[in-house]
């Protein structure tokens, strides 16, 4: 059964090739997909065979691609794999791609994910010729219902030369009416307040709109959002939770956290999803998140009834957890709100609602500067995402990590952070398994004692008091005392060792 209730647009349906063959070399593409789910599943598959038939023939094929954030093989490893990318923003996890990026034959932006509608609106992310869009349903009067991600398909869509729909029947129907459109966001001088002053207020519209003469082929799917499992939470997560928890309890009883907390952000990963689980057997009920991506935990915190309602842009679940909420989309519906990425990320909502940011994160450094992304300071890991839209305006800004990685070779805490994403302002508390440092206050050098008292693990702590001790001797400045010369040779002893371990 056909999803396009319009006759002028079912007119346009064609099959993904046809719709590929639209698309020219150099062409910048504003892609739908956020962490895994709502992203265009077959004419990117398209587009990647006739950039490797363009290749084989010697022609220079290739493609910018914008999306929302993360997408699945379908579009990213498909399109890197061919070298079809000549450039990727604002996001990406995808292994193929990140292997390319990291070799250095794609270029990269990772943005704040609320940036980058404004910056495309203001200009500066050059022209988009094409959006490529999954939606769920075409209605009668031409409006789209939107799919399992918002993210930036709203200014994909109005601002795109061409614009290719695919409407997928995998979708659940029952997706119709879990969307909120603002349309109201304006550029300076004209910008105006957003009316949004609790995190299940709704301010928009069910739909996008799109003017059908932009449409140029439209191709119906059905096949699912591909997502990986996450990993089951292991001690050490687990651990984390609990520091967490107490954390929580903590401020509710000192008064500067109401009983159901405030507004919960959660980062991506496993570890942001074990913190959700921790959630489930905490003592807090009626809590309510406004947060970029709704992951399997958030699922078992609705299910539980101890969270009201979630707001975000985005699904990302494991294939159980989307099997079981495609399922019963109609019931979980009136719990949750997929808003664009501009809203759900929006610094003013976050100031304004005071959430509690919860991020993961590679490295932080003695004074709690934060590295989100780069794996010894030059390999790309994912990207920022929103963990700075949300970490400089939360209520308390929360950053969480197992104390080492790989095996133990490596500490996740470390004299100086090879890359900062997130300044030592925007971080007020880290955690690890060994424990919970609040930075809330403290000046550089007491933040440096407390982060390796609680964090750091036993097998490093002793380096780092031992690094700690000399810089507060031979550093230029007392006020974060440093050895520039030694503070980064923990990550050249991994690049020439392979581990941080003397
Ligand atoms: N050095 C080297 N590798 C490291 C590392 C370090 N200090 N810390 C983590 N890693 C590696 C892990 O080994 C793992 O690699 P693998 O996939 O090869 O096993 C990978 O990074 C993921 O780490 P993991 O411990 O499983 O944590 P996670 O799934 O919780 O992800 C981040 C952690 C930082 C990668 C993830 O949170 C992220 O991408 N953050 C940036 C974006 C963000 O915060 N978005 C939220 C906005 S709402």
């Amino acid at each position: 059964m056909t999803r396009i209730a319009n006759s002028a647009l079912r007119a346009k349906v064609t099959s993904a090739a046809e719709a590929a063959a639209m698309i020219r070399p150099g062409d910048t593409v504003g892609m739908s997909g956020f962490t895994g789910s709502g992203y265009p599943k077959a004419v990117p598959i398209a587009l990647a065979e006739r950039i490797e038939a363009a290749h084989a023939a010697g022609d220079d094929f290739r493609v910018r691609v914008w999306t929302g954030a993360s997408t699945g093989p379908e579009l990213d490893a498909a399109l890197a794999k061919v070298d079809g990318i000549e450039f990727r923003l604002p996001y990406n996890s995808d292994p193929i791609a990140r292997e390319k990026i990291n070799s250095g034959k794609m270029d990269y932006f990772d943005m704040h994910l609320s940036q980058v509608a404004p910056m495309a609106w203001q200009g500066f992310l050059g022209k988009l010729d094409v959006a490529l869009v999954e939606v769920a349903g075409i209605n009668p009067d031409g409006s789209l219902i939107p799919s399992s991600s918002v993210g930036n398909n709203k200014t994909w869509l109005d601002r795109a030369d061409k614009v290719i729909l695919e409407v997928n029947r995998w979708q659940s129907p029952a997706l119709e009416g879990i969307h909120d459109i603002y349309y109201g966001t304006q550029l300076p001088p004209q910008r105006v307040p957003i009316p949004l002053l609790r995190a299940d207020d709704r301010i928009g519209s069910n739909y996008f709109t799109v003017d059908p003469a932009k449409v140029v082929a439209i191709v119906e799917t059905d096949a699912p959002d591909r997502n990986l499992p996450f990993s089951a939470p292991d001690a050490s997560a687990n651990a984390i939770a609990a520091h967490l928890m107490e954390f929580f309890a903590h401020e509710v009883k000192v008064g500067r956290m109401p009983v159901n907390l405030l507004p919960l952000q959660s980062g991506v990963g496993n570890i942001a999803n074990a913190v959700l689980s921790g959630l489930v057997d905490s003592p807090f009920t009626n809590m309510t998140s406004f947060t970029e991506v709704i992951q399997d935990g958030m699922i078992d915190l609705l299910d539980t009834g101890k969270l009201r309602m979630a707001s975000a842009t985005a699904f990302s679940l494991s294939p159980e957890a989307a099997a079981r909420v495609n399922a019963d989309m109609a019931r979980y519906r009136d719990k949750m709100i997929l808003r664009p990425q501009e809203i759900s990320n929006h610094p003013e909502l976050i100031r304004r609602l005071g959430c509690i940011a919860m991020n993961g994160l590679i490295e932080a450094d003695i004074y709690g500067n934060v590295n989100s992304t780069h794996v010894m300071g030059s390999r790309i890991q994912n990207g920022i995402g929103g963990s700075g839209d949300f970490a400089r305006n939360a209520y308390v800004s929360i950053f969480m990590t197992p104390s080492t990685a790989k095996g133990g070779k490596i500490s996740a805490i470390v004299p100086q952070a090879s890359h900062v994403d997130h300044i030592t302002q925007d971080v007020q508390v880290i955690v690890t398994e060994q424990g919970l440092a609040d930075l809330r206050g403290l000046s550089p050098r007491q933040r440096a004692q407390v982060i390796i008292a609680n964090c750091a693990h036993p097998t490093f702590r002793p380096m780092l008091e031992d690094y700690y001790a000399r810089a507060l001797k031979g550093s230029y400045g007392l006020q974060s005392p440093s050895l520039p010369g030694e503070a980064l040779s923990w990550h050249q002893r991994f690049i020439e060792t392979g581990s941080m371990l003397v």
